[in-house]
């Protein structure tokens, strides 16, 4: 009885397994430097750009690769559990090189916005760090379609089976213009806007044939070194959040995003029933780092492991990588990497609670959306 029961249960096991490696050909990456693996360091010359240079990339890569972060992102850590290797960045590829590319790209650069120039420009906000807004991401993406789809270019065929992460995206459209001093009024009135612009991509994706996304929410901004450090002087004792040490109307920004996002998603959803969009909650899934950062294994939960010092260990003028900075002993013990950006050990908590289900809606872990081939939803066998 017993060994029946684990054969019972190893052979569950090994079904999802099975579905969740056979469950997408490719994956397509959309989005800022929470998933850029070597875009905006390609794109560079000279290349001296801090996420350029180690401690960046230490952990897993041994070396930088243009990550912000030690390891890597959610979305290399998305495409390895679906047993897809990690989608190589825009930059280096050959487009002639089908083979290279046939798995996927990952067309996000760090400091790109959701929205274009033009509506910042209006508003006196200053350029970003990159053009590569999400617009020309998903331009670089049709350039790139008719290499994959083959000869007969039946893209709709390819992208069917291919899994799309679009985003995270939009946090540097608040991000930019907070730390500009534009006033958190102001910054709520753009939520709408660049909702839109991520709505209007995500549109764009499944009417060229794509039938799988995931569509990540922001991150709690409340709870980042760079912001705690930018509010640090003005920030009174009632602005923090008792039990997290985060900034209550930060969050609430993040969270009002996230919102706006549900509900365009929930309309989404009704005009292509075909397509199944996941939302990826990683504002609350974050938040259990730092509520309980002990029962993840972090003995820091605020302060970024790779800084240069301050109340936060982040300074604005100091990058991590920049000569001025220093990386902790141990990265795994920090939630927070270089101020922005999380540790690889908060990403694979992040991507473990998405695959658990918990924190993607629907839950990741059940879909399998295969319309042409009818192999989908294998998890049931
Ligand atoms: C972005 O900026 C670069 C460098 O200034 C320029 O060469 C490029 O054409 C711009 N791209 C777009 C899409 O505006
Ligand atoms: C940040 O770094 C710069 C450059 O080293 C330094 O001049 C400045 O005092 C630092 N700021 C803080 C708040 O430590």
């Amino acid at each position: 009885m017993m060994i029946n029961s684990y054969l019972c249960v190893i052979s569950i096991l090994l079904a999802i397994a099975k579905s969740a490696s056979a469950c997408y050909t490719s994956i397509f990456s959309f989005g800022d430097s929470l998933s850029d693996n070597g875009n905006l360091l390609g794109f560079s010359s000279p290349k001296v750009i801090h996420q350029g240079r180690l401690p960046n990339g230490e952990t897993y890569f041994g070396r930088p690769t243009g990550r912000c972060c030690d390891g890597r992102l959610i979305v290399d850590l998305i495409a390895q559990n679906f047993g897809l290797p990690i989608p190589p960045p825009f930059v280096g590829i050959e487009k002639g090189n089908r083979r290279d590319i046939l798995a996927g790209v990952n067309f996000a650069v760090a400091g790109a916005k959701a929205l274009d120039s033009s509506f910042y420009e209006e508003k006196r906000i200053s350029e970003a760090v990159t053009n590569a807004t999400l617009r020309v991401q998903l331009r670089w993406f049709k350039e790139v379609l008719p290499f994959l789809c083959g000869p007969k270019a039946n893209c709709k065929e390819f992208l069917q089976s291919s899994l799309t992460v679009m985003g995270e995206i939009g946090g540097n459209d608040y991000n930019h213009a907070l730390l500009q001093g534009i006033s958190k009024e102001e910054v709520k009135t753009f939520v709408p806007s660049v909702v839109g612009a991520i709505s209007s991509a995500i549109t764009d994706i499944i009417q060229l044939g794509a039938l799988n996304l995931i569509v990540p929410g922001n991150l709690p901004f409340g709870c980042s070194a760079a912001y705690l450090t930018y509010y640090y002087k003005t920030s009174r004792p009632d602005d923090y959040d008792e039990d997290t040490g985060c900034i209550n109307w930060l969050n609430d920004l993040s969270k009002h995003h996230n919102e706006v996002l549900q509900i365009e998603l929930n309309g989404i959803r009704e005009l292509y029933p075909h397509a199944t969009i996941i939302y990826a909650d990683y504002y609350n899934s974050a938040m259990r780092l730092y509520r309980s950062p002990k029962e993840f294994g972090f003995a820091r939960a605020l302060s970024a492991c790779c800084g240069a010092g301050g109340p936060y260990n982040y300074n604005a003028s100091v990058g991590c990588g920049d000569s001025l900075s220093t990386g902790c002993d141990d990265p795994s013990l920090y939630i927070c990497w270089d101020g922005l950006h999380l540790t690889e050990a908060a990403n694979k908590w992040i991507v473990q609670s998405l695959f658990e289900g918990s924190y993607s809606t629907p839950p990741i872990n059940m879909i399998c959306n295969f319309v042409s081939t009818g192999i989908g939803h294998s998890y049931q066998d």
